[in-house]
């Protein structure tokens, strides 16, 4: 098996219609324990949300595009509280079954709306800054481009779009790292697909294009990153 290209071959098992739904909310809830050990978002929040929320001197709005199960959503807002930030967080995804997991754990100044970028630029939303995690290895071609351009016109600061870096370390090391965390779960299978299907950072420029700055602010992560138009 070769790392050398993207396998775009690969679906997840989670993005089947039809499979188990509690293994599908389990994977949902899991993902906050996966997430906080493998994502970079505390690097991200601090070097980069953290101090543009902060100089808007003003409540803040954010939207997570994309937001699962909602802990990315959960941990920011913990990170805001921390820091004695306010601001309200909306996560948008169009999948029900996400949806209804994200809903279960809202907490307080969070919304979790069932939409996706399109519908919540047709309704004429607007945020402070627009993030997403692990999406943009889910989407090729004209998605990948339509998700960057409605993201960017949603936001009137910052994109920031967080994902896997492809490479043969982080394949073997989430191998080993996601068994005793899998139990009950699609996390083996869907990680290690979700890592053969995603960039490097070279590829993840080319696909986005001009207006687009790709870096890896931590091991094995890309961080694509963007100024809002709207
Ligand atoms: C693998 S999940 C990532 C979930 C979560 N962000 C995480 O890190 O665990 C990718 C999600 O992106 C959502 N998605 C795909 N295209 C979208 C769009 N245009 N707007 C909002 N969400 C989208 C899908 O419904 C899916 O739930």
């Amino acid at each position: 098996m070769s790392l050398r290209h993207r396998d775009l071959t690969l679906t997840e098992l989670m993005d089947d219609p039809a499979c188990d739904p509690v293994r599908l909310a389990a994977t949902y809830r899991r993902f906050g324990l996966v997430n906080r050990l493998v994502s970079g978002w505390g690097t991200v929040w601090g070097s980069r949300l953290a101090p543009a929320l902060r100089a808007l001197d003003r409540p803040a709005r954010v939207l997570d595009l994309g937001s699962g199960g909602g802990d990315l959503v959960l941990r920011l807002a913990a990170l805001a509280r921390r820091d004695g930030l306010s601001v309200s967080w909306i996560g948008a995804d169009p999948d029900p079954r996400a949806h209804a997991v994200a809903v279960d754990a809202a907490g307080p100044g969070i919304d979790f709306v069932c939409a996706d970028s399109a519908e919540l630029l047709a309704r004429g939303e607007r945020f402070d800054a627009v993030i997403s995690n692990h999406v943009l290895h889910h989407l090729d071609g004209d998605a990948l481009a339509r998700f960057a351009a409605e993201s960017r016109a949603l936001s009137m600061g910052m994109v920031l779009h967080s994902d896997i870096a492809r490479g043969a370390l982080p394949y073997g090391l989430y191998a080993v790292g996601i068994a005793p965390l899998a139990a009950g779960t699609f996390l083996h299978t869907d990680g290690l697909r979700s890592i053969r299907r995603s960039y490097r950072p070279d590829e993840l420029a080319a696909a986005l294009g001009a207006g687009w700055r790709v870096g890896t602010p931590v091991p094995f992560r890309l961080l694509a990153e963007a100024r809002g138009d709207a």
